[in-house]
């Protein structure tokens, strides 16, 4: 049988050759290979039993829009100016080690997936809500799934990869012997199909990424650690508006890294969040969340999304390490009935209660007199725009519903304060003693960026610094740049001394 395949195989090359010719059959030959190896090739992608590793590695879906493995691996030889750590966490992304301490191959937040023969990494939640926090100066830094991502740069991861984008160091002379002195393994059919293919590719969808991108980045102040503008950038790559046509008001929204702990009571209540209160709902959030990181209406891996979203629910902040004085904390606690809890629901000895009469609730941005830019930012139009998405596959199930422009910022839980330093949607007020300050008292530029708790007034230490000058760690943010405002929020500002210093007592426990 074998025997007779071969001669039967013998006699089709014979003729095929005649028809075509030699020149003919090899490169049908060559191409048949490159069809078996890369097009033809199933998805796959790996999977994580631990729900945390799925978290932190797992796809949702996002690698259509992303980077080759092996280019990532590259970059650092590549550019060793850019990432002068050799890997990402020059610009703030985290990696662990394994069991023998040998660091992992990609950091927390990137994620795999093979797509017609070709391993991709890009972007998953956990790459924007997973950050570290160092109990003392020379303590050890722990990583918490949950909080915000307070290291990572994401203008700076933005920047790079499209800025990489026309460097001639990403031609096929450098960036393939880069790919093989990073570990990969490639014959001369591999070889050709990057150098005729998948580089070619990847040139033509980065510059594409930049045009859209490079304006908005141009005009945008830095962004600095721990933020990203939530809309601007899906409006000019999802919906393929002009930056320059976009209205003034609209053109910066740069946000803090919310958490996501304890999803159960904000969906259960139906509560208006995203820091403008924008949706309602939770499963609308998660799925908005993951087209942010890169997924398509088509990519998308909804079962991934679905284990997250439901480990969320009541992924619970670890307990403030803080010990503050008990009969402070209890003086505290009544000025915080008095004047907050109706807003944020409170802190009780058993963990977070979400009760409040305005819990979840937006307050208009008139009576609350925060900075407006996030706010703005999110538009009518792009509302619009996102009730279409999702509406022609798997019969509209999944198209948005609750996305809704409001006039000002959610009213939202205060669960695992110690965790989200610097405070406000911009980050703007660096600890909560800073902000029962009047505005014009809090500081108007403080280093972002330190993981190291502040045990006196709560959240991360931030001495004050001056724009434009250069910091020998971190970013300086300087509040009187466009959408770093750190205005409003007058509640507790006209306490006693003593009435704030309790106050921020029962805060440290929360
Ligand atoms: C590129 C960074 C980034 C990635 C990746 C990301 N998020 Fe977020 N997430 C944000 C930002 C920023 C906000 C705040 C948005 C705003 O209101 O401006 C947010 C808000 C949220 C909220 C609402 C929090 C609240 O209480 O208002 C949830 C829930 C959430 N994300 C879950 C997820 C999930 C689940 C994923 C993965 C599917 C994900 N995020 C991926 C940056 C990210
Ligand atoms: C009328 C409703 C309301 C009251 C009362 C109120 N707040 Fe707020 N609070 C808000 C809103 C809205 C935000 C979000 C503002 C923003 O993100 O710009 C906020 C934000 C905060 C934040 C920052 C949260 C974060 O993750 O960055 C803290 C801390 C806070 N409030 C503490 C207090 C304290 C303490 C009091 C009482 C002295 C208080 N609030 C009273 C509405 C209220």
């Amino acid at each position: 049988m074998a025997k007779q395949g071969g001669a039967l195989g013998r006699v089709i090359l014979v003729i095929a050759a005649i028809l075509i010719g030699v020149p003919g059959l090899a490169v049908l030959g060559i191409g048949g290979i490159v069809a078996w190896r890369y097009l033809l090739r199933p998805e796959s992608t790996p999977t994580y039993t631990n729900i945390v590793e799925h978290w932190k590695y797992g796809s949702i879906g996002s690698e259509v829009t992303g980077l080759p493995y092996w280019v990532w691996k590259a970059l650092p030889v590549l550019f060793p100016e850019k990432l002068p750590n050799g890997d990402l966490s020059s610009i703030g992304l985290l990696y662990e080690t394994d069991a023998s301490g040998n660091k992992l191959d990609l950091p927390i937040g990137l994620s795999r997936r093979t797509l017609q023969g070709v391993e991709r990494a890009w972007f998953n939640c956990a790459l924007c809500h997973t950050g570290t926090v160092q109990k003392t100066a020379d303590g050890a830094r722990e990583i918490v799934s949950g909080m915000p991502s307070n290291n990572l740069d994401m203008h700076g991861l933005i920047a790079f990869v499209v800025g990489i984008s026309d460097d001639p160091r990403l031609a096929p002379d450098s960036l393939i012997p880069a790919m093989k002195k990073a570990g990969a393994k490639l014959d001369l059919i591999d070889e050709a199909f990057w150098r005729f293919l998948a580089i070619p590719v990847l040139r033509e969808t980065l510059l594409q990424q930049r045009a859209n991108l490079e304006p908005l980045l141009a005009y945008q102040p830095v962004w600095g650690p721990g933020r990203v503008d939530t809309f601007n950038p899906y409006k000019v790559i999802q919906f393929h508006e002009k930056f320059d046509d976009l209205t003034e008001a609209e053109k910066v929204g740069v946000s803090d890294f919310p958490t996501t702990f304890n999803q159960r009571p904000r969906g259960d209540q139906n509560m208006e969040l995203h820091w403008d209160g924008n949706n309602p709902s939770l499963q609308e959030r998660n799925l908005s969340a993951a087209l942010g990181a890169g997924v398509t209406e088509t990519s998308v891996d909804h079962p991934a999304i679905d284990r997250i979203a439901e480990w969320l629910l009541d992924l619970r902040p670890a307990p403030s390490p803080y010990t503050p004085d008990p009969a402070k904390v209890e003086a505290g606690k009544a000025v915080y009935m008095a004047q907050c809890a109706t807003c944020h629901g409170f802190q009780g000895p058993d963990g977070y209660v979400f009760e409040g009469e305005y819990l979840g609730k937006v307050e208009p941005n008139a009576k609350l007199g925060a900075d407006r830019s996030r706010l703005d930012s999110y538009t009518q139009k792009l509302r619009d725009y996102q009730l279409t998405l999702f509406k022609d596959v798997d019969g509209g199930k999944y198209q948005f519903r609750h996305f809704r422009k409001t006039d000002g910022y959610a009213n939202l839980p205060l669960d695992g304060l110690w965790l989200r330093a610097p405070y406000m949607h911009n980050g703007s007020v660096p600890t909560l003693a800073d902000l029962l300050l009047p505005p014009e008292q809090r500081p108007k530029a403080f280093l972002r960026g330190s993981d190291v708790l502040d045990a006196e007034k709560g959240g991360f230490v931030a001495p004050a610094c001056v724009p434009g000058e250069k910091v020998e760690k971190g970013f300086c943010y300087d509040t009187s740049v466009r959408g770093n405002g750190n205005g409003g929020h007058l509640y507790g500002t006209d306490l006693s001394g003593s009435d704030k210093d309790a106050l921020v007592a029962y805060l440290l426990t929360f």
